[in-house]
């Protein structure tokens, strides 16, 4: 297939030499641009967005016609597994998503399966393919999921939460059912995760937002432990080319040396972590991406180009590193903020390379 005309997030993640440091932007497509909510409107709604490949492609793109990016991310959701697993996904307008049938008694929870990839989450297959091609060889194409944990945190819970209350009640009186999850959504994400790297995604990153909030010792346990399986049942190359992965967990800089041991390519830091810091203790052994608060970008063009020069000297000369926030970009960012965010990366960064 199309050979990358721009292949400097490999080469940052794989941590060779670039002549600039590659930027892309968690969530980049969405609600702070207009074309997206034209197209979720489009659409009907956020869940039928995501459902029909045509208008995924299409918001995938969309960030790349404006921004000098360095990188896609297939329009999808990690919310789609357990969707696939029938728990039933939806949104409640300005709350964010739910799941009509959370897990919480045993019998549902023995029952659960890992989804089929390629029947019943085929539309994201479809999509990757789609967006792939569409792409050209532009940039590299990245594919996603969530760690089991995180997920778990949502199947549980039914919601999104601040501090999941039903979670840390079963991790603590009912391990082994917390374990039986985790152990099928560790298959579904790697089923998942190698179904979009044979449809054409060339990087993959899973999204841990929640195991940050464990102790240590959960947090390995829990969410470590799973998402290391998942990395390591991942298909290192694809036809003939390394498929580099990232695993992104926020509110987990504690446990950086493990993350980094867990046999990805690249670890992800939020806007927390000192990136000075992280790379001396991790950075002989893999890439880092991050990790500009994403608030930064609610203020004017000079504070993104003086919050970019300081994540790009906190990191310092030579390769490993591939710009992001340090979380996902706010819906209120204006669209000029992420133009300076790119632009300020690919000219600042020349000069540490
Ligand atoms: O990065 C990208 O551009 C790719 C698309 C992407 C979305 N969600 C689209 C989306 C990705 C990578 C995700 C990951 C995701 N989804 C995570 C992990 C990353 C993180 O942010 O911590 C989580 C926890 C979810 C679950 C989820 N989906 C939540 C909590 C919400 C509501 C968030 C909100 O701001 O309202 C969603 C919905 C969602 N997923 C939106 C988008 C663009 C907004 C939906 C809309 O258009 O109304």
């Amino acid at each position: 297939m199309n050979p990358l005309k721009n292949d400097t997030l490999i080469r940052a993640l794989l941590r060779q030499p670039t002549p600039y440091t590659p930027v892309w932007v968690m969530r980049q497509a969405g609600r702070y641009l207009p074309e997206y909510n034209a197209t979720r409107a489009r659409a009907g709604s956020f869940l039928a967005l995501c459902k029909t490949p045509a208008f995924a492609v299409e918001v995938t793109l969309q960030p790349l016609a404006r921004f000098a990016l360095d990188a896609a991310i297939v329009f999808s959701d990690i919310l789609t597994i357990p969707d696939a697993m029938g728990l039933g996904l939806a949104f409640a307008e300005g709350e964010g998503p739910y799941f009509e049938r959370p897990l919480r008694d045993e019998r549902d929870i023995r029952k659960l399966r890992a989804p089929v990839p390629g029947e019943d989450l085929r539309y994201v297959l479809d999509t990757v393919r789609q967006a792939r091609q569409a792409l050209d060889g532009k940039v590299p194409l990245i594919g996603f999921c969530g760690s089991p944990y995180t997920l778990a945190c949502y199947m549980i819970e039914g919601r999104g939460s601040t501090d999941f209350p039903a979670v840390k009640a079963m991790l603590r009186d009912r391990p082994e059912l917390l374990h039986h999850i985790l152990d099928v959504n560790c298959r579904a994400a790697i089923a998942y995760l190698n179904g979009q790297i044979e449809a054409g995604a060339q990087v993959i990153m899973i999204f841990d937002t929640w195991g940050g909030m464990l102790g240590a010792a959960e947090y390995r346990d829990f969410s470590l432990a799973y998402a290391k399986r998942v990395v390591q049942g991942l298909k290192r190359e694809h036809q003939g080319a390394r498929v580099p992965s990232i695993v992104f967990a926020k509110g987990a800089g504690h446990s950086l040396e493990s993350i980094a041991a867990s046999g990805c390519d690249a670890v992800g830091v939020d806007w927390t972590v000192d990136l000075r810091a992280a790379r001396g203790r991790v950075g002989a052994r893999v890439a880092l991406q991050g990790n500009l608060d994403p608030d930064v970008l609610l203020a004017g063009p000079d504070a993104v180009r003086a919050g970019v020069a300081a994540v790009l000297a906190a990191f310092g000369s030579g390769s490993g590193h591939v710009f992001n926030l340090g979380h996902g970009i706010s819906r209120h960012t204006p669209v000029d903020s992420m133009s300076a965010l790119v632009d300020a990366v690919h000219e600042a960064s020349r000069a540490y390379h």
